[in-house]
């Protein structure tokens, strides 16, 4: 990380959380549930969305691109709440940050070994995910004589924002996937993308109970706060609702946002702003 500058950090300032488009929603949810009092200023880059199927290169540019709009708030801190983000782009956006970036990927990898009880972690994740091998790296940092086994699942982002959260075909897709994975007797499966939360229900019906289910989005809420309190960051104040509490912007399509987002965040979304992303 880069030298955090506290100077630039207040307490009642807001924490930007970004993803590549609505599923990052599934952090900021927790992020609401967690610290109640803390303002967030959420982007979803719907212009550009997916990340998952993008190089390391343009899926940083445009982290990039966010993390300067998000800083024109003033954010305390920055969630990066996109798996794909976190994989490819959190070390190169933390050398040159001063305030605190924290992304998905660490504190679901550090639960999951925590959890696993026979070594046999298995990840599902867009594939720049998998491919980046970044919860493997963790996990294995912690624990080398931990397993991981990594699956991309890529029909499950648009399953998901067709609204097929139960649904026959999500149920006959999911066991392709997972079928591997209950063969080799995993124990713990990381939801390592931002969609997969809301699916939660489909995948632990298929894997069966004797599979803990890791969620990053819950997990990385936790973290959050954590973090904030080590620094006495914890915003002390109670922000009304309504008064720009939770702001959301997007980078195209913001109607279509804001229905998606009121499904997953019962606080009444009311709007969402479309801005030029690529001016940043
Ligand atoms: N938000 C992405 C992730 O968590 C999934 C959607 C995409 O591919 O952009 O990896």
């Amino acid at each position: 990380m880069g030298q955090i500058n506290r100077k630039l950090m207040h307490k009642d300032a807001p924490i930007g959380v970004f993803d590549s488009g609505v599923g990052g929603l599934t952090v900021a949810r927790e992020i609401m549930r967690q610290i109640p009092n803390e303002k967030i200023i959420y982007f979803g880059d719907t212009a550009r969305v997916p990340y998952g199927s993008k190089s390391q290169e343009t899926v940083t540019r445009y982290s990039e691109q966010i993390v300067r709009f998000l800083r024109t708030f003033q954010v305390k801190t920055i969630v990066v709440a996109c798996n794909t983000a976190s994989a490819y782009a959190l070390d190169s956006l933390e050398q040159d940050i001063d305030i605190p970036i924290i992304g998905v990927v660490k504190p679901g990898a550090k639960t999951a070994t925590e959890v696993t009880r026979n070594g046999k972690i298995g990840v599902i994740a867009t594939e720049a995910t998998i491919g980046s091998q970044m919860y493997t790296k963790y996990i294995k940092n912690l624990n080398k004589d931990v397993t991981i086994y990594g699956k991309a699942c890529p029909l499950f982002v648009p399953l998901v924002e067709e609204g097929l959260w139960e649904d026959p075909v999500t149920d006959e897709i999911a066991r392709r996937y997972l079928t591997e994975l209950i063969d080799i007797d995993i124990d713990t499966l990381i939801l390592g993308c931002t969609h997969y939360p809301l699916i939660r229900s489909t995948l632990g019906r298929i894997m069966g109970d004797k599979v803990t289910l890791v969620n990053p989005a819950y997990e990385t809420a936790i973290e959050l706060k954590q973090m904030l309190a080590r620094m006495d960051m914890l915003n002390d104040e109670t922000p009304a609702l309504g008064s720009n509490k939770y702001q959301f912007y997007v980078s195209d399509k913001a109607e279509k946002f804001v229905r998606f987002a009121n499904s997953i965040i019962k606080y009444g979304i009311l709007s969402a702003k479309a801005v030029n992303i690529e001016e940043y």
